[in-house]
């Protein structure tokens, strides 16, 4: 059986070892697969090589997609969905693995219900995708930011700054809520809960007050404080109707240091969240989700995604996994909550 796979939209690390499980277990159940070069894209245009056993030793631990990836969307490109079509029985493909996000996995969806013999694995630090417990990618990217909140921790004490730290998370603040509570953030800031920067101001002051002379402020590049300060790097829309966000920590610094005289700097994590080597929890779940995805394709089971639940890798319809993003969990914010306010 011939089988494609591409990885899709924001890397994130584990993308590798899901290949390299995809090609491992596929081996056994008599796979030929071949790798589509940078996500849809290697589809539109007919890019595509193969993917033996060899060009994926030695990946499991290494960051980025042998693949590579893009955010190109087949169905904003003039006639790219029938060159997928096209690509697809060109190559006598019979099945496809799509690891992505919600706009990869979105357009999977759609193919699928075209007919597409398509499978899905759940893949960005954002951890938004709904139907999975988790994303692999995330627990590295919480990783790294915890790391730096820990770091910045050091040197805000040191000097008796406000330190705002900008984290990944467009739509949902999963790894601002888990890093900064992993990290003893002062205060939250996410998509999900709108906060009125006099509060933050306010928290500050308090501190300050208290004689804490520091403070460590987490803040979702997605966060909402006040309406009509979304802080935006391009206006631009990328293929799936996103603009850049960026630069929410800036704007917040200069108002927290406005509001309350503590001197503030503010850090970007940006893209290193989402580079370098995955954390080995993020390798276990990407080999697990690779291996069921190939088992899915063996027994036919299309128009589904790897998920974990619980313990579990079980398979949800791309459908569901695709209706809406999955936010964070009010119960876990009101933990953090206890902590700053
Ligand atoms: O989708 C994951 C993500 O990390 C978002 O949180 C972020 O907005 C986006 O990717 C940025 O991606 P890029 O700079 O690659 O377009």
């Amino acid at each position: 059986m011939k089988v494609a796979i591409l990885t899709g939209g924001g890397d994130c690390p584990g993308l590798n070892a899901v290949i390299r499980a995809v090609v491992r277990r596929g081996a056994a159940h008599g796979f030929d697969v071949v790798g589509v070069r940078d996500g849809w894209r290697g589809l539109v245009e007919d890019d595509l090589f193969p993917l033996g056993r060899d060009a994926v030793s030695g990946i499991l631990h290494l960051g980025g997609t042998i693949l590579g990836s893009s955010r190109t969307n087949p169905f904003k490109r003039e006639g790219g969905s029938d060159a997928v079509r096209a690509t697809l029985d060109r190559h006598g493909i019979e099945a496809l693995i799509a690891i992505g996000g919600e706009d990869t996995l979105g357009v999977a969806n759609r193919f699928h219900q075209a007919g597409l013999p398509v499978v899905g694995v759940p893949k960005t630090i954002d951890n938004d995708l709904s139907g999975t417990d988790v994303t692999f990618g995330f627990d590295t990217a919480v990783g790294i930011a915890t790391e730096a909140i820990d770091r910045l921790h050091s040197t805000a004490e040191a000097h008796h700054r406000v330190l705002v730290v900008e984290v990944m998370g467009r739509h949902a603040g999963h790894i601002a809520l888990h890093s900064g509570l992993a990290g003893g953030a002062d205060a939250i800031l996410i998509p999900e809960r709108p906060v009125d920067l006099e509060r933050v101001a306010d928290h500050v002051r308090g501190r300050f007050d208290s004689g804490k002379r520091f403070a460590i402020v987490v803040a979702a590049e997605g966060a909402q404080v006040e309406a009509g300060t979304d802080q935006t790097i391009a206006q631009d829309l990328d293929e799936f109707g996103h603009v850049r966000l960026g630069g929410i920590g800036g704007f917040l610094a200069k108002e927290i240091e406005r509001r309350t005289g503590a001197e503030t700097r503010a850090v970007v994590l940006g893209h290193l969240q989402r580079g370098g080597t995955p954390s080995p929890r993020d390798r276990v779940l990407a080999t697990r989700y690779g291996v069921f995805a190939a088992d899915l394709v063996a027994t036919g089971r299309f128009g589904q995604m790897a998920a974990l639940r619980g313990d579990a890798i079980v398979a949800v319809p791309l459908a569901e996994a695709t209706a809406e993003l999955k936010l964070v969990d009010p119960d876990l914010y009101a933990v953090a909550e206890v902590f700053f306010g």
